[in-house]
């Protein structure tokens, strides 16, 4: 077995990693998040993902999705650019004229042929670093081979069944975990794995999340996890730190709205809504 270090990530933990915005900042150093994502009856998924990577304190959100989400992003979130592939209810062809420091993709995505060859021919071409999530994590384990594709330091956020999907069965625990820190150190990436405890994983280090409850057991809680730790790698984050920043900020945010609701009242969008008390408490 290789060598692995444990490290529990609490709040102090969290500050020395985090890195107060400037003064001097502006929505341009700030860091352009572009996520791909999105088909007819899962359009919500990028209204979450794109708000919540707005709200983690990135300086500009584009989504590319199909046509049909036009309308409900541009009503939901005027802050959010909107890129349309040409297909009504899938994409079909990502292309666009951007440069955004980092990329998410795969919320609600789904796995319609036209999109899993749009997913191929996009990761053929991208170099800009990666959060993959949902569906993406899905049609990348139908297509193994691609994975040599992904840029080095890409974050993969699966839940189990995700992760059972990509790296096969595991025995126990341990298992579970060496058997990802092989499939990370192979592709070069960091994986996590979500839950109750969520493990973020890279090549040397496993880091076990102290915060959030099952409050977060909401659907669409991955979406928003997946645009907040887009929007930290787009503000410069290492994709260690943007992921545990991610996965710490989004369980704090559980915890402080639990002294105002108990845990069958939250839904995921107020993740979004207790992110900014969460950006206090690092102060
Ligand atoms: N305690 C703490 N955190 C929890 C708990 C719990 N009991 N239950 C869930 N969470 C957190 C997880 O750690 C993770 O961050 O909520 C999030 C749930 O993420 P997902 O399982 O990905 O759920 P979500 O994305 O909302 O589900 C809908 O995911 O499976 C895909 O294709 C599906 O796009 C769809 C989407
Ligand atoms: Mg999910």
């Amino acid at each position: 077995s290789i060598h692995t270090n444990y490290y529990y990530t609490d709040l102090n933990k969290i500050k020395k990693r985090y890195k107060p915005i400037s003064k001097f900042s502006h929505k341009g150093t700030q860091g352009h998040v572009l996520l791909i994502g999105g088909c007819y009856g899962k359009i919500g998924a990028m209204v979450l993902a794109s708000q919540a990577a707005l709200r983690s304190g990135c300086g500009l959100a584009t989504v590319f999705i199909p046509k049909c989400g036009y309308e409900i992003l541009q009503t939901a979130t005027p802050e959010v650019m909107v890129m349309t592939d040409e297909n009504y209810h899938k994409i079909t062809n990502i292309e666009f004229n951007l440069q955004p420091k980092s990329i998410g993709i795969g919320m609600g995505i789904g796995q319609e042929e036209e999109t899993t060859a749009a997913l191929y021919h996009f990761l053929k071409e991208n170099k800009i670093p990666l959060v993959i999530d949902a569906d993406a994590l899905n049609i990348l384990s139908e297509n193994s081979e691609w994975m040599n594709l992904l840029p080095k330091n890409s974050i993969l956020t699966p839940h189990p069944k995700e992760l059972e999907r990509l790296i096969g069965t595991w025995e126990d625990d341990f298992n579970k975990i060496e058997k990802v820190k092989s499939f990370v150190k192979m592709y070069h990436l960091v994986v996590l794995i979500k839950g109750a405890y969520t493990l973020i994983i890279d090549d040397k280090n496993v880091y076990v999340n102290s915060s959030g409850n099952q409050a977060l057991a909401t659907g669409g809680s991955g979406d928003v996890l997946s645009g907040m730790i887009t929007s930290f790698r787009a503000q410069g984050y290492s994709a260690v730190d943007a992921s545990l920043l991610g996965v710490y900020f989004h369980g704090r945010t559980a915890d402080i709205a639990m002294n105002d609701m108990g845990y069958g009242g939250f839904i995921a969008s107020d993740i979004i809504k207790y992110l900014g008390k969460v950006f206090l408490e690092l102060k």
